[in-house]
């Protein structure tokens, strides 16, 4: 009786398994259909004139440049730092910090136009702001959450034409830590071209739902996952990459996440995002997370997230902002 019902059950299966290897052999095989059809992604197609006008850097026009010919004595490492144009206290808590010109590094501001536009309140502050420190780069977009892929190709663009001999270059966040010693030493020994690095996100997935400040339609993009990208907080990479970020934009639709899109940008190059990691002990040296301040633990990172521009100014202790500038750095390691 018993073997009977085995018997049974296993003929059950046995049918079953049947089925299931018959439809997976249907899917695989309009799988490859499909694949066939579908253009080689490796020679995509330009997007559409209009379409690449709005996202492209040479539809707008400068506003304010600095001065300073960075051309002629391009720094080792030029900083990229977006920020909003009524964030003041973010751009001198950084000018004090990571952002201090160095003899290998240079901060720079990027902004688009306030909310009252070129006549605002606002503007004159930042062209008064413009003048004192020479340190910010304007174009005349809106400047606002939407509008950050502009604003990413808008620094790349900058780079590309009007410093191309740095050395490197990093795109961070002003609400960020940065340790500058650890950052240009580890860069003295990186490729010197096709490098892009810092903390990759391999399985990101695009969020449908529409209360997310990261919802994105499947109209605008309908594939069920990303390629490898870095996060936006902090990313560092040879100057080359630049012009060839610019470059690949012209293949790849405007999505409202900057750090995607440039992942999107990397894919069309073939480029391949590199982890920033230490083995001894194995760490992301880019932290995505917020951490409190330690110093032998910020001793050995690169970047931390989330710091307000007062934690990085006026409440910043001189030990932490000794942990963010490329001076006495071995003292900020001393029994560690
Ligand atoms: C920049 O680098 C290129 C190639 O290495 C060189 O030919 C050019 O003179 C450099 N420009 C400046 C301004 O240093
Ligand atoms: C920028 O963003 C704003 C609001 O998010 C939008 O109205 C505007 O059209 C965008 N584009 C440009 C080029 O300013």
């Amino acid at each position: 009786m018993n073997l009977l019902i085995t018997s049974c059950v296993m003929r059950a299966c046995l049918w079953t398994l049947v089925k299931c290897l018959s439809v997976s052999g249907l899917l695989v095989l309009s799988a490859h259909i499909f694949t066939v059809r579908r253009k080689d992604p490796a020679t995509p197609s330009p997007l559409p004139a209009a379409e690449y006008r709005l996202l492209s850097p040479d539809t707008y026009g400068y506003t304010l440049t600095p001065a300073a010919g960075f051309r002629d004595t391009p720094p080792f490492l030029l900083l990229l730092v977006p920020v909003s144009p009524g964030e003041a206290a973010a751009r001198d808590a950084v000018r004090q910090t990571w952002g201090a010109p160095g003899r290998d590094s240079r901060a720079l501001f990027f902004v688009g136009l306030p909310e009252g536009g070129r006549g605002s309140g606002v503007q004159a502050q930042l062209e008064e702001e413009s003048r004192t420190h020479a340190d910010i780069v304007q174009m005349d977009f809106q400047d606002s959450y939407q509008n950050l892929t502009i604003k990413t190709l808008m620094m790349m663009s900058w780079l590309a034409s009007r410093c191309p001999n740095a050395s490197y270059a990093m795109k961070v966040d002003a609400d960020i830590f940065v340790n500058v010693f650890l950052l240009l030493r580890r860069l003295r020994s990186s490729p010197q071209r096709g490098f892009i690095s810092g903390s990759v996100i391999s399985d990101g997935r695009p969020r449908r739902d529409s209360s997310s400040k990261w919802s994105v339609s499947e109209e605008l993009y309908p594939a069920d996952s990303f390629p490898p990208y870095l996060s936006g907080a902090g990313y560092v990479f040879s100057a080359d990459m630049a012009a060839r970020i610019s470059w690949a934009s012209r293949f790849v639709r405007m999505l409202p996440l900057e750090d995607v899109y440039v992942g999107l940008c990397l894919r069309v190059l073939a480029v391949r995002p590199v982890y920033s990691r230490s083995l001894l002990p194995p760490r992301n040296l880019f932290e995505i997370q917020h951490l409190d301040y330690d110093r032998c633990t910020f001793a050995k990172l690169v970047i931390v997230n989330g710091f307000t521009p007062s934690q990085l100014g006026e409440e910043c202790s001189s030990e932490m902002r000794l942990s963010m500038s490329i001076v006495n750095q071995l003292k900020m390691m001393g029994n560690c």
